[in-house]
């Protein structure tokens, strides 16, 4: 039987013009640049303005991927928008994208996982070139987190950052792309990164917007404990499924939620600080935008190159985790 491969043929990557710093931030409310950089690594973040959205972010990222796959959005079978902030809650933010790049024939969906999105968006669209469905897929991952934080509230605001960056897997018949992958969830802590109001549950009304209930709540310290035991654990599994063993992997890109819960993950399994990809320092946590962030910049900065082997390990709000072991 025929056998198919996803090859990570083109990727891309979008970011809102405006950058804030913490130095910044600290004008605006109680925090300081020693504090952020201290607890967080991060020092500064892409912030839409107001002509750009999560639609267009997405579509310029898109661009670019197609650009390097070397194809149209006509060629496109599939588009999977990884976001947990879309323009709208209906329309789904994919069409709009499918619209914006001529991808007439493409069905196209959104995978709201939070910052675990992109991966788990990945790891399905493997799933249809491997069964032989489809030739080319657009993976997005995109957030305007931005706009869902109360920018007064110094427990979230200081952490998100806006961005966007695309892959374009395309079905070949050597063996590449994904080796092994998996993804998980533990429900019961659904409430430790929580949008209260806004769904159908808490609709918006004067009260709930009086209380804020509009803005992103998190719970740092319960994320943090339950971040950095399963990144280790997750990489574990991967190099165990994939058959290799971690000295293997050639790069290592976590979710880029803090610079300290990635140096304590990666130290916890010893991986070598030179084969762990990190870049929140200029983004912040760009949620389900910021592996594919990682991903396009580990290319053009040549830490990634075409062969190597990739392990992918993202983790967000539900809570949920996915990884994957992958050849580029
Ligand atoms: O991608 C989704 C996943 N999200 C994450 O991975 C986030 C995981 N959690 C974290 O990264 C960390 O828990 C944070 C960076 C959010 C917080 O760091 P922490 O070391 O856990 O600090 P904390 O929440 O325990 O707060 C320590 C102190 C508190 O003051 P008191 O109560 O000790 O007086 C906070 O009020 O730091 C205070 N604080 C701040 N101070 C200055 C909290 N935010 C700030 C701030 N500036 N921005």
């Amino acid at each position: 039987m025929q056998k198919f491969y996803g090859k990570l043929a083109g990727y891309g990557k979008a970011l809102p013009r405006k950058v804030v710093t913490n130095e910044e931030l600290a004008q605006r409310i109680d925090t300081s640049d020693e504090w952020i950089t201290e607890r967080t690594g991060i020092k500064q973040r892409h912030v839409v303005s107001e002509d750009e959205q999560c639609s267009t972010l997405a579509t310029q990222a898109a661009r670019e991927a197609l650009a390097k796959a070397g194809i149209d959005g006509a060629d496109l079978d599939l588009i999977i928008v990884a976001t947990s902030s879309p323009d709208y809650l209906t329309p789904p933010v994919s069409s709009q994208v499918q619209h914006e790049l001529g991808a007439t024939k493409a069905g196209a969906f959104v995978m709201v996982v939070g910052c675990t999105g992109f991966v788990s968006a990945l790891i399905t669209a493997d799933q249809f070139i491997k069964t032989g469905a489809y030739k080319n897929i657009l993976v997005v991952g995109v957030e305007v987190i931005t706009r869902m934080v109360n920018w007064e509230d110094r427990n979230t605001c200081v952490l998100f950052g806006d961005g966007a960056a695309a892959v374009v897997l395309k079905a070949v018949e050597f063996e590449t792309g994904i080796k092994s992958h998996l993804m998980g969830s533990d429900g019961s802590g659904w409430e430790h990164i929580l949008h209260p109001s806004g769904g159908t549950k808490n609709p918006p009304t004067h009260e709930t917007l009086s209380a804020g209930e509009q803005y992103l709540t998190m719970n740092g310290r319960e994320v943090f404990k339950f971040a950095t035991g399963t990144i280790g654990k997750a990489l574990h599994q991967v190099t165990t499924d994939a058959g290799i063993g971690l000295d293997d992997i050639d790069l290592f890109i976590p979710h880029q939620a803090n610079a300290r819960i990635i140096e304590y993950a990666a130290k916890s399994v010893n991986m070598p600080e030179h084969k762990v990809f990190i870049n929140v320092n200029r983004y912040g946590n760009t949620s389900a935008a910021s592996v594919p962030i990682a991903i396009t910049e580990a290319f053009d900065q040549g830490r990634l190159k075409e062969g190597d082997t990739l392990a992918l390990v993202a983790f967000g709000s539900g809570l949920t985790w996915a990884a994957c072991v992958l050849t580029v």
